[in-house]
C-alpha cells in the first residue's frame, strides 16, 4: 500500500492474537504498522512484533526491490514494534538504527548487545535528512514509554506518531473512534499529562497526515483526531451521557441498573449498561471516559463488594479516573455494604462528585426502591 510517491506501508495485520498486551480483546485484531520512507536514503520507520517478523520481512524486501535500507528509525521499543529488529539489522548489515537516547540505554534489553554499535541516539527537533525528505524527530516521553519519540517528516507535513492515534482493528476497515478511545484510555490513559505536551508540540508543525504504529493512515480531518486526544488528555468528559455497570451475583442488582437506565433514556440521556462480569472490561473503561456521569450497581459480597466491580475501580484508578459525577446502587441481603467499599475506592480519586443519595436494596428491588431509582435518575440529570 501507497501512502504517497515516496512512503510505502510494509505493515503486517495480526487478525489471529487472543489478547493485546496480554489483557486486552481484539475480537478485529491489531496492525503492526510499518513505512519505507525512499529517497537517495532509505528509511524503514519502524518494526513489528515477533510473531509477524516473516510475513513483515517479506512486505520490506518486496519494497525495496533489491535496495537496502540505509536507516531504521525506532520510535517505541515496546515488543509489538521492536520485535523484528533484530532480523533486520541481520539482514541488512550496513543500515544504523536511529532512536533517542533513552532508548539506546534500553536497546540492549531487546536485541543483541551487538547492535549497539550500529545505533545512534537523537535529541529533540534534531533531523535526518534523506535527500529531499528530512525528519525532524520529536520526544514523547511516556506516550506510552519513556523512550518514545515520533519523527515529522518535512516535505510531506507526515507524522509518524507511534502508538499516539492508535487504534485495534483492521486498519482497511475500522471505524476509528469506539476503538481509539477504547485503545487510548486503555493504554496511553495514566498519561493524560505527557500526551497534553505533546499536542502543544504537534501544535506548532503543519501535518497533512498522521501514520501511527496501529490501525488507520488519518489523511483527512486531521482535526477531529485532533480534538478528541485533547479532550482525552485533559481528562474531560467527551460527551454527556451515563456508564450504569453493574455487578450482580443473581439478577436483581442488574434489573435496578436497567431500570435506573430506562429511566435516564426517557430523561433524553444517551446511556450504555455493561455487565462488569460479562462485557469487556477495557469497553467498560473507555465507556466511563467517555460519558460525564457512571453510575455504579453492586451486590455485597463476603462483607465487602463484587470483585468485578472491585476490579474495575482498581481499573479505572490506575487510569487516573476523575472529573465526574457518580451515583451509587447497592444490593445485600443482611448487611448491605458495597455502597461503603465503592466509596472507598471513588474517594482515592480526582475531583469526583457522589450523589449523597445512595440507593440500597436488600436481594429483590422493592415497590420504594423504584421511586428512589427514579428520584436518583432526575438527580443525576439535574
Ligand atoms: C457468596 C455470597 C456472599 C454474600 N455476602 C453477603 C454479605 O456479606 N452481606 C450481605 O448483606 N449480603 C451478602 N450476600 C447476598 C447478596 O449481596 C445478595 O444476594 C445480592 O445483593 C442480591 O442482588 P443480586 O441478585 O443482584 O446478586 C452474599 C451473596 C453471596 C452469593
Ligand atoms: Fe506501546
Ligand atoms: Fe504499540
Amino acid at each position: 500500500m501507497r501512502i504517497s510517491d515516496s512512503i510505502v506501508y510494509v505493515g503486517v495485520f495480526d487478525r489471529d492474537i487472543d489478547l493485546f498486551e496480554g489483557q486486552y480483546q481484539v475480537p478485529t485484531g491489531v496492525s503492526y504498522n510499518s513505512y519505507i520512507i525512499f529517497d537517495e536514503k532509505i528509511a524503514v520507520m519502524d518494526t513489528v512484533d515477533s510473531r509477524k517478523t516473516q510475513e513483515w520481512l517479506a512486505n520490506v524486501e518486496a519494497a525495496l526491490n533489491g535496495k537496502a535500507p540505509d536507516y531504521l528509525v525506532v520510535q517505541h521499543l515496546e515488543p509489538d514494534h521492536s520485535g523484528s529488529i533484530q532480523a533486520l539489522a541481520d539482514k541488512y548489515p550496513a543500515m544504523r538504527l536511529i532512536m533517542t537516547a533513552k532508548a539506546l540505554t534500553m536497546l540492549p534489553q531487546f536485541v543483541d548487545a551487538s547492535l549497539s554499535a550500529r545505533a545512534q541516539g537523537v535529541k529533540e527537533n534534531e533531523t535526518l535528512s534523506l535527500g529531499s525528505h528530512t525528519l525532524k524527530f520529536i520526544t514523547a516521553p511516556l506516550v506510552h514509554w519513556p523512550e518514545v519519540m515520533l519523527s515529522y517528516e518535512e516535505s510531506e507535513k507526515v507524522l509518524f506518531s507511534a502508538d499516539a492515534f492508535g487504534t485495534f482493528g483492521d486498519p482497511e476497515k475500522e471505524d476509528w473512534l469506539p476503538e481509539a478511545r477504547r485503545y487510548y484510555f486503555n493504554i496511553v490513559g495514566k498519561y493524560g499529562s505527557p500526551v497534553t505536551t505533546l499536542l502543544k508540540k504537534a501544535g506548532t508543525l503543519d501535518i497533512q497526515t498522521i501514520l501511527p504504529l496501529h490501525g488507520p493512515a488519518l489523511k483527512e480531518n486531521l482535526g477531529f483526531y485532533l480534538g478528541k486526544y485533547q479532550v482525552w488528555s485533559s481528562y474531560a468528559p467527551e460527551e454527556k451521557g451515563t456508564l450504569v455497570a453493574f455487578g450482580s451475583l443473581h439478577g436483581n442488582t442488574a434489573g435496578a441498573a436497567k431500570f435506573l437506565a430506562e429511566q435516564l433514556k426517557a430523561a433524553g440521556e444517551t446511556v450504555s449498561v455493561l455487565d462488569l462480569a460479562r462485557d469487556d472490561m477495557a469497553l467498560a473503561v473507555a465507556e466511563a471516559f467517555r460519558f460525564d456521569k457512571l453510575v455504579l450497581a453492586c451486590s455485597t459480597y463476603d462483607g465487602n463488594f463484587f470483585p468485578k466491580m472491585e476490579d474495575f475501580l482498581l481499573h479505572l484508578k490506575a487510569k487516573a479516573f476523575q472529573k465526574r459525577k457518580v451515583a451509587l446502587i447497592e444490593n445485600g441481603s443482611w448487611a448491605p455494604m458495597a455502597a461503603k467499599g465503592m466509596k472507598a475506592y471513588l474517594e482515592q480519586m480526582k475531583d469526583i462528585t457522589i450523589l449523597d443519595t445512595v440507593v440500597t436494596i436488600k436481594s429483590t428491588v422493592s415497590e420504594a426502591n423504584r421511586e428512589q431509582l427514579k428520584a436518583l435518575a432526575k438527580e443525576l440529570m439535574a
